[in-house]
């Protein structure tokens, strides 16, 4: 079972479960769904907020791994409504845990590099937290009453995620910079904050290696090569030939943003690469992906 199927992580894992026919899928979101195929799965609303509906669906379709993608995910929103998203991000969190103790659910729940504060970056999993926004302390929250559970748990960190799907309610990175260059917008990118950014086909792909294996504890699960959010966009505006003098390189302070930033994050990947047997694509050939992708939706 997966939660916030209708999320970029989400729309992927559909994707990815229901290609390879292995396992048997109920999708779960808030409202309508929202993935382009309806064959082949169960599709359940399910607010996961809603502890009864939780339950009732649970229940009703007796998962024995959910991959728990839904989140409240905009750092900044987060920071401006506090109680929506420890809501979402914290208690929804312990509803989950409850139910998995007493029908022994394998849970596979999501989490960020936004739990440190950049200052000793690339992590390893077992590396000393400490969030600079709301977003990131209640996820580490989140983890906390995980980690103090007695489910069988596995949490998959991860770093900005980028890809296409169907209709999705939050761009990213990649998209965002490629839409603006692409109508010749002028675009300010931090060139003081370093991430490790993930392709959502590499994630889902890592979520499905933890359920398959049965995996528990903490894993590290972001592309591989570390850059500035500037050379991100760079690398991108030479994939697709667009202007690179629309770039203007600015500082995370200029931005006056809700939510604080960690300045370098990074993952270190050993232990998903030697225990799951992960293999993180180059940021390049995940441009490619995305590329390729672009030119069946537009077809
Ligand atoms: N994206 C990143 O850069 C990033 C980085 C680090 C960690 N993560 C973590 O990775 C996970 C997946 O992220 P993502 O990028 O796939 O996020 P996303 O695209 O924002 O997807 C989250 C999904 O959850 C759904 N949702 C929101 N409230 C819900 C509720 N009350 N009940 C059920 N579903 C609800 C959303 O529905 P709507 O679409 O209808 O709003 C959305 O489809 C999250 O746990 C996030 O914290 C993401």
């Amino acid at each position: 079972m997966v939660t916030g199927s209708n999320g970029l992580l989400g729309q992927k894992l559909t994707e990815r479960i229901l290609a390879d026919k292995q396992h048997e899928l109920i999708a779960t979101s808030k409202g309508a769904n929202r993935y382009p195929v309806e064959e082949g799965y169960s599709y359940a609303e399910l607010d996961i907020t809603n502890e009864n509906q939780l339950r009732e669906v649970i229940t009703e379709f007796q998962p024995n791994t959910i991959i728990h993608t839904a989140a409240m995910t905009n750092v900044d929103a987060c920071e401006n409504n506090k109680d929506q998203c420890r809501l979402l991000n914290v208690d929804a969190v312990n509803y989950l845990i409850r139910i998995c103790e007493e029908k022994d659910i394998h849970l596979i729940h999501l989490s960020t590099d936004f739990i440190f504060d950049g200052e000793a970056g690339p992590y390893r999993e077992d590396a000393e937290p400490n969030p600079l926004s709301y977003y990131g302390q209640t996820k580490l929250e989140a983890e906390q009453l995980i980690q103090n559970s007695n489910c069988r748990w596995a949490i998959l960190r991860t770093i900005i995620v980028y890809g296409i799907v169907n209709d999705i309610s939050r761009s990213n990175i990649v998209l965002w910079a490629k839409s603006a260059l692409e109508k010749g917008s002028p675009i300010n990118v931090v060139n003081d904050q370093w991430r490790m950014p993930t392709l959502a086909e590499d994630l889902a792909e890592g979520c499905l290696l933890a359920a398959e294996k049965g995996a528990c504890g903490i894993y590290n699960i972001s592309g591989k090569e570390l850059m500035s959010i500037f050379e991100l966009v760079e690398q991108v505006a030479d994939f697709w030939n667009l202007d690179k003098s629309l770039i203007k390189p600015i500082s995370s302070d200029s931005l006056n943003q809700a939510a604080k930033r960690p300045k370098k994050t990074g993952f270190i990947l050993d232990k998903a690469i030697n225990k799951l047997d992960y293999k993180p694509r180059s940021f390049k050939e995940g441009l490619e992906i995305v590329r390729r992708q672009l030119a069946t939706m537009i077809d």
